[in-house]
């Protein structure tokens, strides 16, 4: 058994939580400065962290700590089941008039079948289904108040040449609401097959 076994124990008995890729450090400095320039395009924006950019496969809304250890050994199974893979941002998208997200290009169809993977196997645990069908993406930033997003889609191209991405490892993470914003701890990392 992993970390997330024995940890556990120190935590309330539901916890909020999500499987996710992170993003590479080169990768981050190119999406800082595409939020760098919708800066100027879209105000009343929370913009995400940079440290926080991450891309989401599932979303545990109340996950049962009881199920962490068995959870992570199914993750770490279907990781393993799956050859690692090149993925390439694309073009900005939109989720109605508040949040504000890059998605992919090319490797997109091996990252659905991923998160497909992965979804499935956690509607095992009881837990609510996903909210929303997947769709890959990275929040880039969420607007306070309804704003123009869909114009600045529509008419902003980001990054000619985005940086080389191999997705060679998922993780799961806690996400605690705090009062200055969401904080994302690590339970555990899994490896996909090289
Ligand atoms: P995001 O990927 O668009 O940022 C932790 O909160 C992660 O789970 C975030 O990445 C977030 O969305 C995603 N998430 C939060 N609430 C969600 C919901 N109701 N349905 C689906 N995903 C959600």
């Amino acid at each position: 058994m992993d970390s997330t076994g024995s940890i556990s124990g120190l935590m309330p008995d539901r916890i909020r939580a999500f499987i996710a890729v992170r993003v590479p450090t080169e990768l981050r400095e190119q999406l800082i400065e595409v939020q760098h320039k919708l800066r100027g395009l879209l105000r009343n924006v929370a913009w995400t962290r940079p440290d926080a950019l991450h891309l989401t496969l599932a979303f545990l809304a109340e996950l049962q700590t009881n199920s962490l250890a068995g959870l992570s050994g199914q993750l770490a199974k279907a990781a393993g089941d799956t050859a690692a893979f090149d993925l390439e941002a694309g073009d900005l998208g939109s989720f109605g008039d508040r949040v504000i997200w890059i998605g992919f290009g090319r490797g997109a169809d091996e990252l659905a079948a991923l998160a497909g993977k992965v979804r499935s196997l956690i509607q095992g645990l009881g837990v609510r289904d996903q909210e929303r069908p997947f769709t890959g993406h990275i929040t880039l930033g969420r607007a306070r108040q309804r704003a123009a997003i869909a114009q600045v889609v529509a008419q902003y191209r980001p990054l000619p040449k985005w940086a080389r991405w191999r997705v060679q490892e998922m993780e799961l993470f806690r996400s605690e609401l705090l009062p200055d914003g969401a904080r994302h701890s690590t339970l555990g990392s899994y490896e996909l097959r090289r």
